[in-house]
């Protein structure tokens, strides 16, 4: 422990800080900031803020927490030294109630327990709502649990405290923007986050919030040129540029505008073959929806499907155990796939509580439907999907993410020759979205299958309508 006088100093929003000086709190401050922008160099200036302080309580934990988002077991070593560190400081220099309710939230979120680390953050926001660390991470957190309401309210009960005057008040705007987008309030999204932009043009998730909104209303034009504005910046930040390559992508997917598709993939979305979870989950979305326009995707599984089987053991997400799964199925690994399914089970036992159901009752099942659709058994697939399609929501990711396990399950009912389940599902998915081309393009192929030639038809007709009015 160093000789330096302890002592409390505050970022740049006021809140406090334990530190042995206020450099330490500067470069925190600045890591805050780097990371609500995406930006590269959030962890060189946390580093920085732990060689000003080797023993910042908040440093550590941080740490951990940044090391946490990854999702990845390989880094359950370092987490826990982390959390050995920020424990120890506090032990030693004393620490605030709410440094100490960061480092149980922490310890909680590293022990699986996500309902005991959202308790802790919002005890935090309560007293502290302009901590902007504990909202964003109960944000990601409501986020991967699929609490589409608390995405959004964890931002609305604390906007009573920020203000234009507040630093950081546009990232706080857009973290707003993205949760009414997925509770549905596409016209309030889209204002709050052209506001956010407006404030801070560099504000990438209020960029990403804008596309979200664009993408459940059909706006393709709009969607490509925001994203073709904006790349400048977007493009500059983390790998989270990646999936706004992957937005980009889903536009050009509802055109049919394939090759394009696969030239982003290969020389954007996938460029770099990383094992990062969620660059995979967008390349797995990808090609899953490509195969299933019936486009070839040749040999593009094979690395996905390595990096998957490496990550198959880890169950710290059930949204990337669900793509792992398809990686690994699409691939034709029906072994390794079939292992990974044991092992949900046995970590599902393991976890218990609220994480241990989700995953037993809604994770499970959709990674063995999953398989089932690529081993061809349709039938199952639908008996195993179509029971828990309104639970899907709790794997987590957006609604335009899971929105591919929806189609699978249109796709393996058509195969199937469930068409009565096919026609309800397209009925119930163009009325919930009716400018989705491939909507209509699908309710047409099954009205066709059922010999309903006006109703083909008239949903042809929307689709080529759509398509007509949206050449890009
Ligand atoms: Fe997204």
């Amino acid at each position: 422990m160093s000789e330096q006088t302890i002592a409390s100093h505050t970022d740049q929003r006021g809140v406090s800080f334990t530190a042995s000086g206020a450099e330490a709190v500067r470069h925190f401050d600045e890591a805050m900031t780097s990371c609500l922008g995406f930006r590269r160099d959030t962890d060189d200036h946390l580093g920085r803020a732990l060689e000003a302080d080797p023993d910042f309580a908040m440093g550590h934990c941080t740490q951990g927490y940044f090391l946490k988002l990854f999702a990845n077991r390989a880094l359950d070593g370092r987490i826990a030294e982390a959390i050995a560190a920020a424990e120890r400081s506090a032990e030693e220099r004393g620490a605030t109630r709410r440094e100490r309710d960061h480092i149980a939230a922490l310890s909680a979120w590293h022990r699986g327990d996500w309902q005991a680390a959202l308790e802790s953050w919002e005890r935090i926001l309560l007293h502290n709502p302009l901590d902007v660390l504990a909202l964003k991470l109960s944000n990601h957190m409501y986020f991967y649990l699929g609490d589409s309401l608390n995405i959004r309210d964890s931002v609305a009960r604390l906007l009573y405290a920020w203000n234009e005057e507040t630093p950081g008040h546009g990232f706080v705007l857009g973290m707003y923007a993205f949760g009414l987008e997925e509770c549905g309030d596409y016209m309030d999204a889209d204002a709050v986050g052209q506001q956010a932009i407006e404030i801070n043009p560099a504000d990438v998730w209020a960029i990403h919030a804008v596309v979200h909104v664009m993408e459940m209303q059909g706006r393709h034009r709009e969607g490509t040129e925001l994203l073709k504005t904006s790349e400048n910046v977007w493009t500059r930040c983390n790998n989270f540029a990646n999936h706004l390559w992957w937005h980009g992508a889903l536009l050009l997917m509802d055109l049919e505008r394939y090759h394009a598709v696969i030239d982003g993939y290969d020389n954007r979305i996938r460029a770099e073959e990383s094992d990062d979870y969620l660059d995979i989950v967008n390349a797995v979305s990808l090609l899953w929806r490509l195969e299933e326009a019936g486009v070839d995707v040749g040999g593009r599984w094979q690395e996905l499907a390595d990096k998957a089987e490496a990550r198959s053991g880890d169950h710290l997400l059930a949204f990337a155990d669900a793509h792992f799964m398809m990686a690994l199925a699409a691939d034709g690994r029906f072994d390794a796939a079939q292992a990974m399914l044991g092992s949900m089970a046995e970590q599902a036992e393991r976890a218990g509580g609220m994480m241990g159901r989700i995953a037993d009752d809604i994770g499970r099942p959709l990674c063995a439907a999953l398989l089932a659709y690529a081993n061809e058994d349709f039938a199952q697939t639908v008996s195993l999907l179509e029971p828990i399609r309104y639970d899907l929501k709790y794997v987590g990711g957006s609604h335009a993410q899971k929105d591919v396990f929806h189609r699978t399950l249109v796709s393996a009912a058509m195969k199937s020759g469930r068409l009565d389940l096919a026609r309800a599902l397209m009925s119930e998915r163009t009325a919930d979205r009716p400018t989705s081309i491939w909507n209509w393009r699908t309710y047409a192929r099954v009205l066709a299958t059922l010999d309903d030639e006006a109703g083909a038809v008239g949903a042809w007709r929307k689709a080529r309508d759509l398509l007509a009015g949206l050449t890009l």
